[in-house]
């Protein structure tokens, strides 16, 4: 089912955590998938409860000050990289290197905040998905998980 776009109104963190692990059953290595959303929306929130149902048991900090971590844990499905973007902005006038530890055809990397640079992170995917997760109260999210779609070689 990668074409698939599912639009949940999410009640709860609980909830938001719920999509994680569906999103979890659809995922294969070499998915990017990209997370929008204003901060607090539950990006990481979402991300966490993927990366445990892939099998990640340790601690999963913010990368939001490291850029990236890796992990690479037996017991994991895959290899997986997660990623916050917030700090570096769009990649124009990076290394091109700079992202590629993260990235892979044996991996599944999970990106917050992809911003200006979602081309350049699409053209390091297999596959591309997109999550979308609005505020809707204090206490809801709409969460759109869309496809995850080949990326032509
Ligand atoms: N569906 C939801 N309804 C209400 N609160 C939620 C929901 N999903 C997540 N939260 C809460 O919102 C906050 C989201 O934080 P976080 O996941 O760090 O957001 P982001 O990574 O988008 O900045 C957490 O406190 C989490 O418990
Ligand atoms: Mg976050």
């Amino acid at each position: 089912m990668t074409g698939t776009v599912t639009e949940i109104t999410a009640l709860g963190a609980d909830a938001t955590e719920a999509a994680g692990r569906e999103l979890a059953a659809r995922l294969e290595p070499g998915d990017v998938v990209l997370f929008s959303g204003d901060v607090g929306a539950g990006k990481s929130t979402m991300i966490r409860a993927t990366m445990r149902e892939l099998g990640v048991a340790g601690p999963i900090p913010s990368p939001t000050f490291t850029i990236g971590r890796s992990y690479e844990e037996p017991g994991q499905t895959a290899p997986i990289a997660h990623l916050d973007l917030y700090r570096l902005g769009g990649l124009e006038g990076e290394d091109p290197g700079l992202l590629a530890e993260y990235f892979g055809p044996d991996r599944i990397t999970f990106v917050e905040w992809p911003g200006e640079a979602e081309v350049e992170l699409s053209e390091m995917a297999t596959r591309i998905g997109r999550v979308a997760i609005d505020h809707v109260d204090a206490g809801s999210r709409r969460i759109t998980v869309g496809p995850l779609r080949p990326v032509k070689s």
